[in-house]
């Protein structure tokens, strides 16, 4: 490990983990000189931005709800998926299960993702049980965790490559990834074409985002765009729902 103006880089000879460095005690990309998660809380901007803007807390309370599918890009060390879980565990009917699916182009090699979550000792429940099966995800892409009640698949390869190939639909979508600035290539009409393909009436979809490419792309492909604002440092963030064409 070498370290550089406040930057634990990464071990070169790990063709993985060379995407992931430690910034300030968090996980940061040096290839895209981006954060996995915010610098202010990252577990609060989770249950800010991804939560709350797909109204998940509400929606997930309904008596008669009995699955879920949730769409993500970008995996990353998995701390909006345990979010979710969490909340999953903790309101929706105990027989009902969450099918979150998540695409992801690096994945973190375990000893990195042991680290990052080890961040969030409030997660321990959830996130031990998905350690233990880490390697299994990544290799077969599938598992099931708490007792069934959660189903988790994580698609390697870029976003929308793999979206092309998933037959499940979003009931809401979370919308992450690596700053448009910065990783330009994944937010394109491409993805904005796919959320549209993997969503019906009910649909939503948040990110923390509020760049005017992004909201552009996402009305283009047939979704109504809210302006939030944002978490932390950020102005605003964009959520919103599927509308098609057909809105009259
Ligand atoms: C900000 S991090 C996501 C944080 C993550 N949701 C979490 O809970 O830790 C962005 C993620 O998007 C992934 N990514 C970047 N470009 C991608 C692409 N074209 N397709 C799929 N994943 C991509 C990165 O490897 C990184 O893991």
């Amino acid at each position: 490990m070498l370290e550089r103006n406040n930057t634990i880089l990464p071990d070169e000879t790990n063709a993985n983990a060379r995407k992931l460095a430690w910034r300030d005690g968090l996980p940061y990309c040096v290839e895209f000189q981006d954060v996995y998660f915010s610098t202010d809380n990252g577990l609060l901007e989770t249950e800010y931005v991804f939560l709350q803007g797909n109204d998940l807390p509400a929606r997930w309370q309904h008596p008669g709800l009995s699955n879920f599918t949730i769409i993500e890009t970008g995996f990353g060390t998995g701390l909006n998926f345990l979010c979710a879980a969490k909340l999953w565990l903790e309101h929706a009917p105990e027989h009902a299960v969450l099918h979150f699916v998540s695409v992801e182009k690096y994945p973190l090699t375990l000893n990195d993702t042991t680290a990052a979550l080890a961040l969030w000792p409030q997660l321990n429940a959830l996130s031990t049980p998905l350690l233990h099966q880490y390697q299994a995800l990544i290799n077969e892409q599938t598992i099931n965790l708490y007792d069934d009640r959660v189903q988790l698949s994580v698609h390697i390869g870029d976003a929308t490559e793999q979206l092309a190939r998933i037959t499940s639909m979003a009931d809401a979508w979370f919308l992450d990834g690596f700053s448009p600035a910065k990783n330009p290539e994944m937010w394109h009409a491409g993805l904005f074409c796919e959320m549209a393909k993997h969503a019906q009436a009910s649909t939503t979809f948040a990110t923390f985002t509020s760049a005017g490419d992004v909201r552009r792309g996402l009305i283009a492909a047939g979704f109504k765009v809210n302006k939030r604002p944002g978490f932390g440092k950020k102005r605003e963030m964009l959520c919103g729902e599927f509308i098609g064409f057909d809105n009259g």
